[in-house]
Order: C-alpha cells, then structure tokens, then sequence
C-alpha cells in the first residue's frame, strides 16, 4: 500500500511540475548577473530582458550579485529551485572560470541547463584620460617602464576583463599590479576619475565614455575595427595579435529545469534578439546579437564546452589561478 501511496505520490508531484510547465511562466522571473550593476554585463541583461518580458508577458527582474568573478552569481543559480523562475546571464567567465577556481560552488557542466547564447561583445583597452600615452605601442612601454605602479582594473579572476588583461600582460611579458572590482561598472568610475590607469573593457561599457573623451582607447580586441570607434586600431593593427578575444554571453537555467521552460525562454529569447530596440542598442554599443541558430541550448552548450577546452591550456600557460 505505501509503495503505492509513494508512486502516486510522485506521480502527483511530477503532473504539477509538467503542468507548470506547460503554462510557464505565471510569475516573475528573476535573472541574476554576477556582476556589478552598471557594467557590460548588466547592460546586457537588461535590454534583453525587457524585450523577453514583453514576449513572454511576465515582469523579469534583474538581481545583481558580484563578486569572486562572477562565480559567486553563477553558484547562487546552481543553487535555485529548477522551476524556470531563476536564471543566469552570464559571459565567458562561466568557461574561463572552471578551469581558473579549483573549488566551485557548482560544476560547471552538470549545475546548469541551456537556454542559448546571447551576444559577443569585443573588448577595448582603455586607460584614464590624462595617462600620457596616446598608442598601444606607448602604453606597452610606459607599462613596462613603470611595471611596478601602473594599475589594471579588473572585475575578480574569472572576469572578462581579467581574461583580457591576463593576455595583454602575457603578451608584454609583464606582470602588472590588477586592482580587482565586483564588476567593471565601479572599475569604469575610478577610472573615470583617475584612480586606476588602465583597464580591458567590453564596448557596451566603454564605447559612450570613448567617444566622449572622458577615457583614453588603445586598442580594440577584435579582428576588425568597430564601426562605433572607427579611429581605435585593432591589437592586431598595433602590434599584440595574440590579444584577440570576444566575450561571448550566455543564458542559463539551474539543472532539472524542464526542458518544455529552457525551450520557451530559447524562443522568448530568439525573439528578443530581434526586437528593434535591442539590436539598436547593442549596435550604438559595438556588438550585435547573436542568431537564431545560436540563441539555442545545443549552441550554447556546444560553446561553453569548446571554450572550456580552448581556455585551459592558455590559463595554466600564464600559471594565474584564483587561490
Ligand atoms: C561586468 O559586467 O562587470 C563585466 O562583465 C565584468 C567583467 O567580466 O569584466
């Protein structure tokens, strides 16, 4: 008799979840960025999720949660009921990260679902205003003549930025003191205000401050120019090829979310990769969203394991591990 009180039991609750799942979503939906509002990150997220939000007719709110580079975020999702009401966005620090923290909260390839990739934002080396280099090519040789005082703003081990800065340094063959944040919003405020001296930022956080003059560019870390900084050469162009990289964003929901949920956000999504206002913005900031094909679990899945395994030797190369 209790075998089959259990079995109805489970069936009881597994006819629940699929029927939640067939009228996903009736709530708010909470995605996380792990990092700092204001940054690149943050920017992302949230033109994508208005535009999700009008798809999907339910109000998605944004909770930022920085810190120990972006791997504090990504181990808060892990943890989340797998009900398609707490997802992730994150970038290729979810790649970088697995192989940089010998402990994580989570397992990077068994604490997560798919829901698809976002966007690949190119990255640009920056410094404060007044820094007196005015090229690549200077800024190499002011850093490598005052080494031991230039600063490099970064948001923790496993970010973005400090992916970027750890092969600028790799490629000069010099190590430099990093200044780390919980996310590049407040790096992008003191540099502002001179108390950092340089930084690798994705575009959609330092584009505006560009072409504003209120910061100094480099160079940027794609293989092409941006059409938003026409005059910005590419590290290729100035001399650092080996400093080539774009930071690839991906959606994600906590392991055992049903795949009737990953699927409907991988259309919400699709759809707002194509919404007006998004690919307006994402231009105006140097990036572009990525495709149909691509905003689907099996690419996202296909990516992060790829980059994985593209990273590791890279990382164990330049020997820098989170401790
Ligand atoms: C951010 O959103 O703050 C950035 O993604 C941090 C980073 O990855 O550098």
């Amino acid at each position: 008799m209790r075998k089959f009180a259990a079995a109805l039991a489970a069936a009881a609750t597994l006819y629940s979840f699929a029927a939640g799942a067939q009228a996903y979503p009736e709530r708010t939906i909470t995605v996380v960025v792990p990092f700092s509002a204001g940054g690149p990150t943050d920017t992302v997220t949230r033109l994508v999720a208005e535009a999700m939000s009008k798809d999907l007719g339910q109000q998605i709110i944004v909770e930022n949660v920085g810190g120990a580079g972006g791997t504090l975020g990504a181990g808060r999702v892990a943890q989340a009921d797998p009900d398609g009401y707490t997802l992730l966005l994150h970038h290729i620090g979810m790649a970088t990260s697995a192989t940089l923290y010998r402990k994580l909260a989570y397992d990077t390839l068994n604490s997560f679902e798919y829901v698809g990739l976002v966007t690949e934002v190119p990255m640009t080396i920056v410094g404060r205003k007044d820094l007196e280099p005015t090229d690549l090519k200077g800024l190499v040789d002011y850093a490598k003549a005052n080494k031991d005082t230039v600063t490099v703003a970064n948001a923790g081990i496993g970010a973005a930025s400090h992916l970027c800065g750890m092969l600028f340094m790799s490629a000069i063959g010099t190590p430099l003191v990093t200044v780390p944040y919980k996310g590049t919003g407040p790096a992008m405020t003191d540099l502002l205000g001179g108390q950092v001296d340089i930084m690798c930022d994705q575009s959609t956080n330092t584009t505006k401050q560009i072409q504003g003059g209120t910061i100094k560019a480099y160079a940027v870390t794609s293989a092409e120019r941006l059409d938003v900084l026409p005059d910005v050469s590419t590290t290729t162009e100035a001399g650092l090829p080996e400093v080539q990289v774009g930071i690839w964003h991906g959606l994600y929901a906590p392991k055992g979310t049903p795949a009737e949920v990953t699927e409907r956000l991988s259309k919400s999504l699709q759809v707002a990769l194509k919404d007006p206002n998004v690919v307006a913005r994402f231009a105006e900031l140097g990036t572009k969203p990525s495709s149909e094909a691509d905003a689907t679990p099996a690419a996202l899945k296909a990516r992060l394991e790829g980059e994985i395994a593209r990273w590791k030797p890279i990382i164990e190369a330049a020997g820098q591990y989170a401790d």
